[in-house]
């Protein structure tokens, strides 16, 4: 077997007899092997090592978890956060906050205001926001004496990828400031002109389903935009370039490179000013960093037959799965079957659906799969669902959030597993809580 796969079958052997997985208690839960991760975050430092000053920041969407930041923390990761949740969040794990970088479309005065007093960097979406920032700055909110990088996100207008939603460099895109709208690329090298505290620019073309290639171009666009607005400024303004996450994951297989190196060698060679040293580079990887480090493992609680067509029903469904089941196509999953015990189930293969537990009739995480039969009592296991998934819950008919657990190896992977919690199980008290319970007194 594969290393991934052969700690992914310990981890869930472990976590059944630990009780961290049971029929009853605890149906559903998910885990986070903390080897595969140092692996992932390594292969990236190591990506980008012998170069210019890199900041690597995890993009915190990808998996808001306070303690999951945490020990991206010590592996020496910064931390990108996209709203004041997250923000906290980072700042809760330890970031300081010139490790944390700040990107958001809508960003408040509020939030604003804090990001400027800690130092975080600022990633600016629009022309509105620049000057709002800019009237923060005249009024010397966050004071003149830290060090900050502040400057817009780049819309390099390069087309889309396969999924539409994860496509950011489109024409039309919600994010950044079109540069080559010939009237918006004008208004931004007013800005940083204008505006000595500008000192960075940021692309981010995409996530999932867009092509290195593409990625590599939107870095090479706003590379060079750099070095034109440091010539026009006749002095080094721009300091920082960041390049924003986006590395596509393969969902298909357990093949555990992330890739890094191929993409850092391309960028090498097709953007060499990136690597001249007279740019920081800052990166803002989420999936690519931690999908493959992540399962989740749920009970088949009954099994029946529709029209034919035999359904596991099972613990995994929507409210874990949302992406998955409300865009199959985009975000298909595969699904190992486990006996109850957590021995791996071959043979015997039949077309099934695999559904949860959410009460409307798409709530199916895989259809028509060819997979062992399942029984009720098996176990479903769903890899590669470390990245976006917790952080994308979906809280219809209100069903208890499972527990997350980071899995540590003692020895090199053939020893015990401890398990440190990351999320603990939902409490009733807290899902009434969160369902505003409390003002019925
Ligand atoms: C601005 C920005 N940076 C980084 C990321 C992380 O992308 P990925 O998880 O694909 O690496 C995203 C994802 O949406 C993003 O919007």
């Amino acid at each position: 077997m594969n290393p991934i796969a052969d700690r992914r079958a310990g981890v869930l052997r472990e976590a059944l007899s630990a009780g961290l997985l049971h029929p009853d208690r605890a149906p559903i839960a998910s885990f986070i092997d903390g080897a595969t991760l140092r692996e992932n975050v390594e292969s990236l430092r190591r990506a980008f090592a012998g170069g210019p000053d890199v900041l690597h920041a995890f993009a915190a969407k990808a998996g808001s978890l306070p303690v999951l930041l945490r020990m991206l923390r010590e592996l020496g990761m910064g931390a990108e956060v996209a709203s004041e949740g997250e923000f906290e969040m980072a700042l809760r794990a330890g970031f300081a906050g010139g490790e944390i970088v700040f990107d958001s479309p809508a960003k408040t005065n509020r939030e604003i205001e804090r990001a400027l007093a800690c130092g975080a960097q600022i990633n600016i979406d629009n022309l509105q926001e620049f000057e709002r920032i800019a009237r923060r700055l005249g009024e010397g909110v966050g004071g003149d004496a830290i060090e900050r990088s502040i400057g817009f996100r780049v819309n390099p207008q390069i087309g889309t990828g396969s999924i539409e939603a994860m496509s950011t460099a489109g024409a039309q895109s919600k994010f950044g400031v079109g540069i080559r709208d010939a009237e918006s690329r004008s208004r931004v090298l007013e800005a940083y002109l204008r505006a000595p505290w500008m000192n960075s620019v940021h692309v981010h073309v995409g996530s999932q389903g867009v092509a290195s290639e593409m990625m590599v171009e939107g870095i090479r666009e706003v590379t060079a935009l750099a070095d034109e607005i440091n010539g026009r400024v006749g002095a080094q303004r721009i300091l920082t370039i960041d390049i924003g996450g986006g590395l596509p994951v393969d969902f298909q297989s357990d093949d555990g490179d992330p890739g890094f190196e191929r993409y850092a060698a391309a960028l090498r060679s097709e953007v060499p000013r990136l690597f001249s040293g007279d740019y920081r580079i800052v990166t803002e990887f989420g999936r690519s960093i931690l999908a493959k480090a992540g399962f989740m493992a749920a009970f088949v609680e009954y099994t029946k037959s529709s029209g034919g067509r035999p359904i596991a029903v099972t613990h995994a469904g929507a409210h874990v799965a949302t992406r998955t089941v409300f865009m199959p196509d985009s975000w298909p999953l595969r699904i190992l079957p486990f006996t109850g015990s957590g021995e791996p189930k071959t043979g015997g293969e039949v077309v099934q659906d695999v559904a949860g537990p959410c009460c409307f009739a798409g709530d199916l995480i895989a259809r028509g799969r060819s997979l062992a039969r399942l029984d009720a009592g098996d176990i479903v296991v769903v890899p590669d669902t470390g990245a976006y998934y917790a952080s994308t819950p979906f809280t219809y008919n209100s069903i208890l959030a499972p527990g997350i657990y980071a899995a540590e190896w003692e020895g090199a992977g053939d020893g015990a597993v401890g398990f440190r919690p990351v999320r603990e199980p939902q409490t009733m008290a807290s899902l009434l809580a969160a369902s505003g319970a409390e003002l019925l007194g």
